[in-house]
This record gives C-alpha cells, structure tokens and sequence, in this order.
C-alpha cells in the first residue's frame, strides 16, 4: 500500500524521530545501518525490501536488511545501487524493468530508491537501498526524507 502525501509525510517523520533517539550516541556504522533499516521496514507500509549495501574493497557488499534475501556483492555502476554508488545522486526508479542494468534479487520488486550514505568527505561510503512491490511508490516526498535523515549520519 503507497500512503498518499501527507500520510508518507507523518511516516517519515515518525520513523526519523525513533532513528535518530537510536542513532544518539551510537557512533558504530552497523548497529546505525540495523537500527535504521529496522524501523523504516516497520513503519513505511510501501518497503519491501529494506537495507543497506556498504562500499568495501571496491564493490558494494550487502549490509543490515530487512527481507527477503538480497544478492551479496555489486559492482561499480552496476544497476540502480551502483548507479547511486557512482553518481554520488539518489536514484528514484518507478518501473525497475526500464531500467538498464537492473538487478533482479527478487522478482516482486517493482520500483525502487536508493539514496547514497557519504562520510563527511563526501565519500560515498553505503547505499540505502528500498524496494516495493508496487510500480511507482517512491516520489520526492521519499527522497527529501531519506536525504534528510542520512545527511544525519555524522552528526
Ligand atoms: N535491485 C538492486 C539490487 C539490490 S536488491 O534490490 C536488494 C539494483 O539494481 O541495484
């Protein structure tokens, strides 16, 4: 189910408070990755598959998640993570069978984003990467919160 607006809206909002009390003091990456994954999958009723791939030895290796199991390992510029990986920009994909180079690890996924976790740097340093069941279910009102929130992630 793909809330309207205003519903996405006080979702986010919710889930950005409870991620940020767990982040608090908190300053290792994975219990930061686990603890975010878990409350996004449990609050925003449009996730399927919820997590995180981190950047390490020069590909994308699969983080904390919530779902169905997700493929291992991605390489530079490969599908919609290696493309926010390599861009550095977060991907907004409504229809991932358009997409070039899309990655299948589970054939209900329909739409998807993934947002880019950069270190103060600004190296990219993980992608958090959403799935949906449905064609269409991630729009501005999903980039600006998830930007938001990871633009948090050293703070
Ligand atoms: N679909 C992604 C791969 C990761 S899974 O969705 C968990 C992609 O094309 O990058």
């Amino acid at each position: 189910m793909i809330p309207d607006a205003t519903e996405k809206k006080r979702l986010y909002d919710e889930a950005r408070a409870a991620v940020l009390t767990m982040w608090d003091g908190e300053p290792d990456a994975i219990a930061r990755m686990a603890s975010a994954a878990c409350i996004l999958a449990q609050t925003m009723p449009h996730y399927f598959w919820t997590g995180f791939y981190r950047v390490v030895g020069g590909e994308l290796v699969i983080g904390p998640y919530q779902g169905t199991p997700g493929c291992l390992r991605i390489k530079w510029g490969r599908g919609v993570c290696g493309a926010a990986w390599s861009t550095g920009e977060t991907q907004v994909v409504a229809d991932v069978h358009a997409f070039p180079g899309h990655i299948a690890c589970d054939s209900r996924s329909e739409s998807e984003i993934v947002v880019p976790v950069k270190d103060s740097q600004g190296r990219v340093i993980a992608v958090f990467d959403v799935d949906s069941t449905e064609l269409g279910a991630f729009d501005e009102v999903d980039r600006a919160a998830l930007e938001g929130l990871f633009g948090k992630w050293l703070t």
